[in-house]
């Protein structure tokens, strides 16, 4: 298996990568360096995976198709794991088109040129937020429909139906796997837990949106397991990939008080495009893949506070 991953110097990616290259995997790692957060961290993500075995990296932008056909041509790619996106809710009501570009456009010459070139598998990383904001929970496959809050989820939504439109055109294995809010070391520095850390390092005050809301938090560890599970499986389909264990902002913040006493919080109004809650129902991935999250939250957080405090200059 030749395997390129998308957005390889990412959170998701470098871990992933890591992972692959110790089950003796041949991997191919793809990022444009996009400025979402800083290079010098995505850098440094590519240097750690480079530390544990030969991994050829492309300074490359999905946006631009005959790079990438280059990349698949010149690396014999046989699958590829799509995971290079702009990632986020917020920054997405701001610059709706940015994201429709990267993660509607960019998916779409991923899995035209995967066609063409003869890729026999694609796994493309989707979101929790395709479910937009639903009464029932957990949050099952079948139930999402399109409704969504945010532009990153819609053009999730989208990319989804393109992988259905592409997988019929050229017969190729597409998995779709949804994943709920990850975290761990190497955290993006965009989201809560990310920035959390950052801020109590500083003994800076904290903020917390809304009220009530939940996130069924899912380590690292887990979703690269998952990942792998779908790389071994023979069919296509669609997952959710979570924890089945939503924590509450309440509860979050419990736990980091346990590390950080003297914690302040802002309470502030709930932010647009931002869902109540997720719960993810993960049984169709437990029966059909074998997938089974281990880490608990209290144990994955533990390990992500022990990361942080060692490297805050990262933050
Ligand atoms: N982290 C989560 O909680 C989470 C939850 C649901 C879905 N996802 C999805 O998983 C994937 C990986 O997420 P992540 O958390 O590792 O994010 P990340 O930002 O750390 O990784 C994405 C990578 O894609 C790269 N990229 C962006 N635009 C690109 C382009 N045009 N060409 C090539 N590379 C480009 C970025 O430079 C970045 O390194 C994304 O598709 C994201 O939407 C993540």
């Amino acid at each position: 298996m030749n395997i390129l991953i998308t957005g390889g110097a990412g959170f998701i990616g470098s871990h992933l990568a890591l992972r692959l290259l110790q089950d003796g995997k041949k991997v191919v790692l793809l990022d444009s360096f996009h400025p979402h957060y800083s290079r010098e961290r995505k850098q440094y993500h590519i240097e750690q995976v480079q530390q544990h075995g030969a991994v050829s990296f492309y300074e490359c932008d999905v946006l631009h198709k005959e790079d990438l056909r280059a990349v698949i041509q010149q690396e014999k790619i046989d699958t590829v794991v799509h995971l290079a996106a702009l990632p986020g809710v917020r920054p997405s009501l701001e610059m709706p088109s940015l994201y429709i570009d990267v993660n509607v456009k960019g998916t779409t010459n991923v899995l035209s040129c995967a066609g063409e070139e003869g890729v026999k598998k694609v796994v493309f990383a989707s979101s929790s937020s395709v479910y937009g904001e639903q009464v029932g929970m957990p949050l099952a496959e079948h139930m999402a429909n399109g409704k969504v809050l945010s532009p990153y989820a819609a053009s999730k939504f989208g990319a989804e139906s393109l992988c259905y439109a592409f997988q019929y055109m050229y017969g190729f294995q597409v998995n779709i796997l949804r994943f709920f809010t990850v975290y761990g070391p190497w955290s993006r520095p965009d989201m809560a837990i990310g920035i959390f850390l950052r801020k109590l390092l500083r003994q800076e005050e904290i903020s917390v949106y809304g009220t009530g809301t939940g996130r069924d938090y899912t380590y690292i560890d887990d979703i690269v397991n998952g990942i792998v599970f779908t790389l071994e499986s023979k069919h296509s389909d669609v997952y959710n990939l979570g924890s089945h264990a939503p924590v509450l902002m309440t509860e979050l913040l419990d736990e980091l008080r346990r590390y950080f006493p003297a914690m302040r919080v802002k309470q502030e109004e709930g932010r647009m495009g931002d869902v109540t809650s997720t719960w993810a129902d993960i049984t169709k991935a437990q029966t059909k893949l074998g997938y089974q999250p281990s880490v608990s939250f209290e144990e994955g957080l533990e390990r992500t506070v022990v990361w942080a405090r060692k490297h805050a200059h990262l933050l």
